[in-house]
């Protein structure tokens, strides 16, 4: 038994999507959440700054006392992974392998569609790891550079005719493509799940990073005796730009009050 907090970080909003799923499986576990707000959206940048960037994030979680980290962002997940891993000596997760080993589970045509920022995508990271899981698996993968921006502005609800119209663009050759299992693989676009979803169909599964992600870390801490005792954990929320309207997007995402949201320094880390 382990009652330390959990670090979880991203570039902004998106990781809350694991957060949520965090609270629902684990309410026993204290979680400090991170939101990289001054510097998002990470999806656009090289390997060099998202390792930086990445370094500093994490950096600034172990500066309290945590028992486990969860990369909740698949861009740094696809691209920092192995490094963040051999220099931290606590268990990190990222998003990329639980969302796939999902996907391949699910499929029955054996045509996976994969959505991600244009780093994610990029790195091969998904498609890779779907081949090592299954070869016989094909991966169709679409970079949606426009969603993030759109969440990070509070555009997400159906019937909001720029998100509508962009989604449509990106989603329609995934469609046509005869894909029957989609993964969201930037943590943020969970939040497109209706808008997404009306586009797609009912017969395309939508796999939700953060949330496979949540289900890894309760095997991870339960292998580990890591697990915190049975009490109501508490969530603290840091933000390094913008805190007063993180806490705004959150708390609407979330459906809660949201505690004070604290400013960071993070080029101090
Ligand atoms: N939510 C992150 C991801 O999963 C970061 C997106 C971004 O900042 O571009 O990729």
């Amino acid at each position: 038994m382990d009652n330390r907090a959990i670090g979880v970080f991203d570039s902004g909003l998106g990781g809350l999507t694991a957060v949520r799923q965090i609270r629902s499986i684990l309410p026993s576990e204290n979680i400090i959440y991170f939101g990289d707000t001054s510097r998002v959206p990470y999806g656009g940048r090289s390997r060099e700054i998202l390792l930086k960037y990445a370094r500093q994030d994490v950096h600034f979680l172990r500066s309290f006392d945590i028992k486990a980290i969860v990369i909740a962002c698949g861009t740094v997940s696809s691209n920092a992974l192995t490094e963040l891993q051999a220099e931290n000596d606590l268990p990190m997760l990222g998003v990329v392998e639980p969302a796939c080993r999902r996907a391949v589970k699910m499929t029955r045509n054996r045509r996976v569609g994969m959505i991600a920022t244009a780093a994610s995508v990029r790195s091969g990271a998904y498609a890779e790891t779907i081949r090592r899981l299954d070869s016989g698996v094909e991966v169709i993968s679409k970079a949606c550079p426009l969603f993030v921006p759109l969440v990070e502005n509070g555009r997400y609800q159906p019937g909001d005719i720029v998100v509508e119209t962009v989604a449509r663009e990106y989603l329609e050759p995934l469609k046509e493509a005869g894909i029957d299992v989609l993964i969201l693989g930037c943590t943020h676009y969970p939040l497109l799940t209706d808008v997404i979803a009306e586009i797609m169909g009912p017969e395309v599964e939508l796999i939700d990073t953060g949330a496979e992600a949540a289900w890894e870390l309760k095997r991870t801490l339960k292998a580990r005796d890591l697990l915190s005792e049975d009490r109501e954990g508490q969530a603290s929320f840091y933000a390094s730009d913008r805190p007063d309207d993180f806490s705004t997007l959150a708390s609407r995402f979330l459906r809660q009050d949201m505690p004070a949201v604290r400013e960071v320094d993070i080029e101090r880390y």
